[in-house]
C-alpha cells in the first residue's frame, strides 16, 4: 500500500468508527489489508477501500472492523465496578425504585465486545435484587464488531474468560462441558445484543423508545478515540442517562474523559471514579418527603369524582381509603395498595381511582393483563378525563397492541390535548407505523408545551425525567425523524 492510499485508508476508518489507528498498530493493520485483499478477491488496497467507500460491501467491511478493533475482555474484570455497583449504586437505586414505585432497570454496555460485561451485570443483579422476576430489567450490550456479536449471544466461553469469577457464580449460572463454560438459558435471555457504532450520528435504537438508562459501562472504547469523538460520546451518555444515572469508565478511559464530561459530574467511590448526572437538588435519591412521592407516583389527573352526593362520612371513607393507599405507596408495599384498592372498590365500585390504583399497583407487579382489565374498568367509569386513557395506551403498548394503543392515546387527546407525554407516546407510535408527517406534528406539540413548564421539575407521569431532559429527546427526535 503507497503512502497516499494508507493515508486515504485511515482516513476513511477514522470517519466511519472514530478510530485513530496509532503508529505501533500500523504493521498489523497493513497485514489485515492483504489478508482481506487476497480474500475478496480485491487488486490493490485502493480497489479495497474503493468497494468499503460504496458501503454495499457489508462482508468487507465487517472484516476490516474486525481486524482493526481488540476485544479483550472478561467476566468481572473490575473488581472496583464490581464494589461500587453492589455496595453503592444498587442499593441506592433499589431504595429509589421502591419509592417511586418503578421496579425497572436499564443498563447499556457499550463497546460490549463477546458479551462478559454485561452478562457479569446479569449475574450480579440476579444475585442482589430480590424477587427479580417482579422487575422489568432490560440489559443491552452493543458493539460495532459483529463476529464479537455474535459470540456474546451465544454466551459460550472458555475457561480464561472466568478466571476472575468464583466457583460458586460458576456452578449455578454455567454449564460446563468439555472445559467450555456455557451460560445458562436464564441468563442468557435476560441480554439483547445489537451492532451499534459510537461514532455514527444517531443513538442507539433504545433511545427511541425513550428509555433512559440507569448504568452505562462503557470500558476500554474511549482508548480508540481523540478528544473531539469522546466529547461527542459524552454529550450522547449524558443525554441517555436518566436523572440518577451513572456512568463506568474503566480506569484508562477515565483519564482521557474526565475534562470531557459534558453533563456528568465526577464522583468517587473508595479508589473507583464514576460518573453521575448532574441531580436537580429536589430529585436527590434521599429525598422522600411526601410532597415528591405525590409526583414520583402520578395520581390520576383531571379526574371528575363521582361522590356520593348525601352523606358527608361516606366522602370521608373515600378519603381515608386514600390517604392510606398513598401511605403504602410511599412505603412501596405493593400488596398492601393492591389490598386496599380491592376493599375500597368493593364499596365503592364505581371510583375511577381505586380502580386506576389498582391497574398501576397491578402493572407494577408485571400482571399486565390484570392491570389491563382493571384500567378498562377505570375507563368506563372515568369517560371524560384523560388520564385513565392515557394509562390504558400504555399498557396496550406494553402489551404490543399497538392499534388500541393509538386509538386511546387520541381518546387521552381529545379529552386534554395540553398533554406533552401523550403526545410523545403518540408521536412514537406514529414513527412505529410509519406515520412520521404526524409524528412530527405531536413530538412539535409536546415540544412547544414541555417548553412551558419549569425545566427543572419532572414530568407529571414519567418521573425519572425533567422537562429539561425531555425537551432534549422531543428536539433530537424531530431532528431525526427523516
Ligand atoms: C477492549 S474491548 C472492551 C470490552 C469490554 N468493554 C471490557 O472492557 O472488558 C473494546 C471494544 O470496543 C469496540 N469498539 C471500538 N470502536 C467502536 C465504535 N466506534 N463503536 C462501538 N464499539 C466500538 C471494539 O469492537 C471492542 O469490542
Amino acid at each position: 500500500m503507497d503512502f497516499f492510499s494508507e493515508k486515504e485508508f485511515l482516513e476513511f476508518i477514522y470517519q466511519k468508527t472514530g478510530i485513530h489507528l496509532q503508529n505501533h498498530q500500523l504493521s498489523t493493520f497493513r497485514e489485515q489489508v492483504l489478508i482481506a485483499c487476497k480474500k475478496f478477491s480485491y487488486p490493490s488496497a485502493t480497489a479495497y477501500l474503493a468497494a468499503l467507500q460504496t458501503e454495499n460491501n457489508p462482508e468487507e467491511s465487517d472484516f476490516l472492523i474486525s481486524a482493526i478493533t481488540v476485544g479483550e475482555t472478561y467476566f468481572f474484570r473490575y473488581p472496583e465496578q464490581i464494589d461500587f455497583l453492589t455496595q453503592s449504586w444498587l442499593v441506592k437505586q433499589l431504595e429509589y425504585k421502591k419509592n417511586t414505585f418503578n421496579k425497572s432497570l436499564c443498563i447499556w454496555s457499550t463497546g460490549c465486545s463477546t458479551g462478559e460485561e454485561i452478562y457479569s451485570l446479569a449475574i450480579l443483579l440476579d444475585q442482589h435484587i430480590p424477587n427479580i422476576e417482579h422487575w422489568s430489567i432490560k440489559l443491552f450490550g452493543t458493539d460495532i464488531n459483529k463476529f464479537a456479536l455474535e459470540q456474546a449471544s451465544k454466551g459460550h466461553y472458555e475457561a480464561r474468560a472466568l478466571r476472575n469469577v468464583p466457583d460458586a457464580i460458576k456452578e449455578h449460572y454455567f454449564d460446563e462441558l468439555n472445559n467450555q463454560y456455557r451460560l445458562k438459558p436464564f441468563i442468557l435471555k435476560r441480554v439483547n445484543f445489537s451492532c451499534f457504532n459510537l461514532n455514527s450520528p444517531t443513538l442507539p435504537l433504545f433511545y427511541n423508545k425513550a428509555i433512559s438508562l440507569d448504568l452505562i459501562i462503557c470500558n476500554n472504547v474511549f482508548i480508540y478515540f481523540n478528544e473531539a469523538i469522546i466529547k461527542k460520546i459524552m454529550l450522547n451518555f449524558g443525554r441517555l442517562l436518566n436523572t440518577n444515572g451513572c456512568l463506568l469508565l474503566a480506569p484508562a478511559d477515565i483519564t482521557l474523559a474526565h475534562k470531557l464530561a459534558g453533563g456528568l459530574s465526577l464522583k468517587r467511590h473508595k479508589m473507583l471514579s464514576y460518573f453521575q448526572s448532574l441531580i436537580p437538588e429536589k430529585n436527590n435519591l434521599s429525598l422522600k418527603t411526601s410532597a415528591k412521592i405525590e409526583t414520583l407516583i402520578p395520581l390520576p389527573k383531571n379526574i371528575k369524582v363521582s361522590r356520593p352526593q348525601k352523606l358527608e362520612s361516606i366522602n370521608k371513607t373515600i378519603n381515608t381509603f386514600i390517604s392510606e393507599i398513598k401511605a403504602a405507596q410511599k412505603k412501596g408495599n405493593c400488596q398492601l395498595v393492591l389490598k386496599l384498592a380491592n376493599e375500597a372498590l368493593s364499596i365503592y365500585p364505581k371510583q375511577v381511582d381505586f380502580w386506576q390504583y389498582k391497574a398501576q399497583v397491578l402493572a407494577h407487579l408485571g400482571k399486565i393483563i390484570e392491570a389491563l382489565q382493571a384500567s378498562t374498568e377505570a375507563v368506563k367509569q372515568e369517560s371524560l378525563s384523560a388520564y385513565p386513557f392515557y394509562f390504558h395506551a400504555m399498557l396496550q403498548l406494553d402489551n404490543n397492541n399497538l392499534s388500541i394503543a393509538l386509538q386511546f392515546f387520541r381518546k387521552a387527546l381529545f379529552l386534554n390535548w395540553y398533554f406533552p407525554e401523550c403526545h410523545f407516546h403518540l408521536a412514537q407510535l406514529l414513527v412505529r407505523t410509519n406515520d412520521k408527517e404526524k409524528a412530527l406534528k405531536h413530538f412539535e406539540s409536546a415540544l412547544e408545551m414541555a417548553k412551558k413548564y419549569d425545566s427543572e421539575k419532572s414530568l407529571e407521569n414519567e418521573p425519572e425525567i425533567t422537562y429539561a431532559k425531555f425537551i432534549d429527546i422531543l428536539e433530537y427526535e424531530i431532528l431525526t425523524i427523516n
